[in-house]
């Protein structure tokens, strides 16, 4: 299976980009699945309803939030109706929605796509690693589902590590998110599961993680509230992480760096690869 994550969508320039982007993508890489990280999408602060109709109506398979899932409070009733829209699966039991959703390819082929959240340096969350071993014990990596991604919404790096590893062999991608920073360490873990600790945002990077530089900088200069945040509104670079994996044992293949536009050094995946 050829499946795309994309990183946190930040405001206008992010999601007008994904959307561009997302179809020439599909095509140019033969994309089973493309999952994209939403919850910056509506000016950096969560996700609005129509706006997650755009990006689903460009191709996006899942989508995924993160911290900021309910800054749209109007996402809460559209959660409930739109299973691929995913919160974080360790989210308190009663939350809307979901954090986890199997989608059913064409061609009979089955992905299983969860987010969870870390807890180093974010808000108090049920552990991510107990509750992703509780929903994988329900499926079988080659066996009832050909793929599964799982996108760790965290802050530490050593964190989605320790996740990655943890899971390696019974997930084929572990992705990061929440860092808007693309990290440099894609790879396939010993036991097969690829891995990259932040897939980076899909944004603006002449910015502070997105949003407009002065008044996000002034806030290190004093620690107090200043100007309200706003996304930066230039170019944006689409970060992202390119996999291929093994339909039989639903183990990772290749794994290559995806950023398109913008400011940041290009890098796009070989359509048929390199073996
Ligand atoms: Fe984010
Ligand atoms: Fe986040």
């Amino acid at each position: 299976m050829r499946i795309l994550f994309l990183g946190d969508v930040v405001g206008r320039s992010g999601r007008d980009s994904v959307a561009a982007a997302l179809p020439g993508l599909r095509s140019g890489l033969a994309l089973d699945l493309i999952v994209v990280n939403a919850e910056n999408a509506s000016h950096g602060f969560g996700l609005a309803p129509d706006m997650a109709q755009a990006l689903f109506a460009a191709g996006a398979d899942v989508l995924t939030l993160g911290n900021h899932a309910w800054d749209r409070r109007e996402i809460i009733p559209y959660i409930a109706e739109h299973p691929r829209l995913l919160r974080p699966l360790n989210c308190p039991p009663g939350t809307p929605g979901a954090g986890a959703v199997t989608v059913d390819l064409a061609d009979g082929r089955r992905a299983l796509v969860l987010q969870t959240m870390g807890r180093l340096y974010m808000d108090p969350m049920d552990c991510p690693f107990r509750a992703t071993a509780e929903l994988l014990a329900k499926y079988r990596l080659g066996g009832t589902v050909n793929a599964i991604l799982a996108d760790i919404h965290a802050e530490a790096t050593s964190e989605k590590m320790a996740y990655a590893h943890s899971f390696d062999g019974q997930i084929s991608l572990v992705v990061g998110t929440h860092t808007h920073c693309p990290s440099a360490d894609a790879q396939i873990l010993p036991g097969g599961t690829a891995f990259q600790s932040d897939a980076g945002m899909s944004g603006d990077y002449d910015s502070v993680i997105g949003m407009v530089k002065e008044p996000a900088a002034i806030r290190f200069w004093r620690k107090m509230p200043g100007e309200r945040l706003a996304p930066a509104e230039g170019p944006a670079t689409i970060c992202g992480v390119f996999v291929e994996t093994d339909d039989a044992t639903g183990l990772a293949r290749r794994i290559a760096p995806l950023r398109q536009g913008g400011r940041l050094a290009p890098a796009m995946p070989e359509p048929m690869g390199a073996p």
